[in-house]
């Protein structure tokens, strides 16, 4: 069958791009204003932040959900900063006994946000911990052991609770109930994006022309963080280049370097697409053979490329398992061959 698989040590053109924490504190919106797209949910924080400083109460549990790099994180500073509260910082695996919790709650201040990120991985025990603090604002917790155990209850303060999540579908039924507001957050059209590229590109005195800022925006697979990224790599390139203003031809120029392309698919989901014509005859397969086949964690693959592969109409979620959609079968110039042509 000719498979084109790429061999799986091959890293994906943003892993060039080292992360750079300090440019993503510099970047990172403080402000509701600042923040760009997601009009439902900031509309959402609005009314609520408003009526609990009307009321002068504490703010409801918030959970958001969705891929990362869309603004969860960013999110929560907003919320606390809005309110004008402490946020603590935390996350669901470091959270190992009941004593780290009540280590954490005990310093919150009435109104203070607990954030708790990747709260999935929290454990199943420090659960059952959460839930009377989250409802009641109070903790019972266990000292000593054997005979001398007892519990003491903790009073908490009226605090808020922020957990974030890149598997929205992994938080338990007992948990999810007790937030007051789940907002799930989408990817962002190009449009916004452009937004996103356009301030970052004046905090970061990079002098670009609106269609360079395009040309970053519809490649960044629907996540500010990713055009963030390609925006800093862009920089780079046309420093080099001398070019500036940056241009829509130096943007395409550099992001063509990386081998990101027009769709915004990167070597790895390109993979996914090819495995799964050649190596699964287009599917169905299941995420775990799926995963084997290309080297890569089935957590990752389902967490950060199939929701975009989804999205943009590469790739179909069936019961039976993952189908390539037609739209990968024309991206790699294939025709549908046997089950497959069927169904187009
Ligand atoms: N709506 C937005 N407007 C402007 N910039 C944004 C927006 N959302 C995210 N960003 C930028 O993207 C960066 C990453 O966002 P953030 O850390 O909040 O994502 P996250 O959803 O918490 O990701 P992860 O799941 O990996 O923790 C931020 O530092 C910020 O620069
Ligand atoms: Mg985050």
């Amino acid at each position: 069958m000719g498979a084109k698989i790429q061999p799986v040590s091959e890293k994906t053109p943003l892993d060039d791009i080292p992360p750079d924490p300090k440019l993503e504190v510099t970047l990172r919106p403080a402000l509701l204003d600042q923040f760009v797209g997601q009009a439902r949910i900031k509309e959402r924080l609005e009314v609520l932040i408003g009526a609990a400083k009307a009321r002068e109460d504490s703010l409801e549990h918030l959970l958001f959900c969705g891929p990362p790099g869309l603004g969860k994180t960013s999110l929560a500073h907003i919320v606390a900063k809005t309110m004008g509260v402490q946020i603590v910082i935390t996350s669901g695996p470091v959270i190992e006994k009941a004593g780290d919790l009540a280590g954490l709650l005990t310093t919150l201040q009435k109104g203070d946000v607990l954030f708790i990120d990747e709260i999935h991985r929290l454990n199943k025990n420090i659960e059952e911990y959460l839930y009377p603090a989250m409802e009641d604002f109070r903790l019972d917790i266990i000292i000593d052991q054997g005979p001398n155990a007892r519990s003491v209850r903790l009073n908490l303060p009226r605090f808020t609770l922020i957990g974030a999540t890149t598997r929205a579908g992994m938080i338990s039924p007992p948990l999810r109930s007790r937030f007051g507001l789940v907002n799930r957050l989408d990817y962002y059209p190009a449009e916004d994006l452009q937004h996103v590229v356009e301030r970052s590109a004046r905090l970061l005195n990079v002098e670009m022309e609106p269609a360079a800022a395009f040309e970053i925006a519809r490649r960044a697979r629907g996540t500010p963080r990713i055009a963030n990224n390609l925006l800093r790599w862009v920089r780079d390139f046309a420093l080099v280049r001398a070019s500036h203003p940056v241009t829509a031809a130096t943007a395409d120029a550099a992001l063509a370097m990386l081998e990101i392309d027009q769709d915004g698919l990167d070597e790895m989901d390109k993979r996914l697409l090819e495995a799964l014509i050649h190596k699964f005859d287009g599917g169905p397969v299941g995420l775990n053979s799926l995963a084997v086949a290309i080297g890569e964690e089935p957590g990752t693959l389902e967490e950060v490329h199939e929701p975009y592969l989804i999205m943009t109409g590469f790739l179909k979620r069936t019961p039976q398992g993952r189908v390539a959609a037609k739209r990968a079968y024309d991206k790699l110039g294939l025709k549908p061959t046997g089950q497959q042509k069927e169904l187009f």
